[in-house]
């Protein structure tokens, strides 16, 4: 465990945030870190530091005793788990930005931890530089938290952006925001919503204890929305953005996905553009509370990072209040929304989808219809997810 003195880190990774991490913690001597070594996979990339911090070898990090604390910033999922669990075994303070491996594999970190009493923490794996994890484990009551509601993928809220405000196509937007550096080495996580709902897995746990696998929830990204979606959404005044949802039931259930929806001018949510995340936290007595920033991106990923850095010094751990000391809640499925669909042809609307329907257009092409369905139908078959069909929540 990091003891007060020093903190003496061992990087996995020099991409965009692994180098944006290094740079930060370099120019921020009031931190008292010091990088001892960088595992890469790749020692023939140039590179813009000193080639004496690189390693190829983990053990050189993993078996070195000087290394106290351990910042993993790669995007393979298996591998992260294999470094973070062994550091954690090893009682070894561990960083990760890693929302696929931990969304996978939070319940064996977790008891990990505990048992080694080494603190894991993962700030930086959802919304970037907005410190969301730690607000929802120690301010937000369970009991209190009545809705989490957020954009919690800043590549493809970029690239929305670019299609609805700027006019771009899709292909040149996701070209850009890979080319920023918000997009996964792997964007189909990002625009599949993939990257969306293992974030929302990870928030889910801090906001109300539910350890769900990212299956268990409906989800998907930005890749079916129609230019006509678009049409329809500004008829409305409304705007189509990427959003996580969770809403406390009467019965303490809690309903969540992550769907594409139409944004009111009114909600919070429609002030958050370009690569940024919004989170909306309702609460039984404050009512909306709003947090605002840059969702993707080296700097931002690694300013929560570095938060996290600090927190260590005064052994930061998160508790996980909600799951540990709180009656956790469950997963629900049994609620009804508010949706459309659009379809290129009419016949892949399976009958009896919309439990009401309150509009339907059927032109050359190109067929809508608006109406109540239930959240569990989306799970029993996944039709709504073929190319040609965009369900929108409204
Ligand atoms: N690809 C991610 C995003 C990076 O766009 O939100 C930050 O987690």
């Amino acid at each position: 465990m990091a003891n007060a003195d020093t903190l003496s880190v061992g990087l996995f990774g020099f991409g965009v945030v692994g180098e944006a991490v290094f740079r930060v913690i370099q120019q921020t001597p009031s931190l008292a870190a010091r990088i001892v070594k960088i595992c890469i996979k790749n020692p023939g990339k140039p590179r813009s530091i000193d080639a004496s911090f690189f390693t190829t070898n983990r053990e050189e990090i993993l078996g070195n005793e000087e290394v106290n604390v351990v910042i993993e910033a790669i995007d393979d999922a298996d591998a992260s788990f294999e470094m973070v669990s062994r550091s954690l075994a090893q009682g070894k303070s561990v960083i990760t930005a890693n929302k696929k491996m931990l969304a996978r594999h939070l319940p064996e970190l977790i008891a990990l931890s505990r048992k080694t009493g080494a603190s894991l923490l993962y700030e930086a794996s959802c919304c970037a530089s907005i410190p969301v994890i730690r607000n929802l484990e120690e301010y937000y009551d369970n009991d209190l938290l009545v809705g989490l509601r957020g954009i919690i993928n800043g590549s493809t809220n970029y690239i929305l952006t670019q299609i609805f405000e700027r006019g771009l196509g899709y292909a040149e937007a996701l070209r850009q925001a890979q080319e920023k550096g918000f997009a996964e080495s792997n964007p189909s996580l990002d625009v599949s919503g993939q990257d969306a709902v293992n974030k929302f897995c990870i928030l889910l746990t801090h906001a109300y204890g539910i350890l769900a696998q990212p299956e268990e929830l409906p989800f998907t990204g930005i890749e079916n929305i129609h230019p006509i979606d678009r049409e329809v959404a500004l008829a409305e005044r409304s705007q189509i953005k990427l959003v996580a949802n969770a809403i406390k039931l009467p019965d303490g259930q809690v309903a969540a996905y992550v769907l594409p929806s139409f944004v009111k001018p009114m909600e919070l949510l429609s002030r958050v553009h370009e690569e940024y995340n919004g989170v909306v936290i309702t609460s039984a007595l404050t009512d909306e509370q709003f947090f605002y920033g840059k969702g993707a991106g080296g700097f931002p990923t690694a300013s929560a990072i570095l938060s996290d850095l600090s927190a260590l010094r005064y052994r930061y751990k998160y508790e996980y209040k909600k799951l540990m000391m709180q009656k956790p809640s469950n997963l629900c499925l049994d609620v009804e929304l508010d949706a459309y669909v659009s379809l290129n042809r009419e016949e892949k609307l399976p009958a009896g989808f919309f439990e009401e329907t309150y509009e339907y257009f059927t032109g050359r092409g190109f067929h809508y219809r608006k109406g109540r369905i239930l959240l569990s139908k989306l799970m029993e078959d996944h039709w709504w997810k073929q190319d040609g069909v965009s369900l929108i929540l409204m």
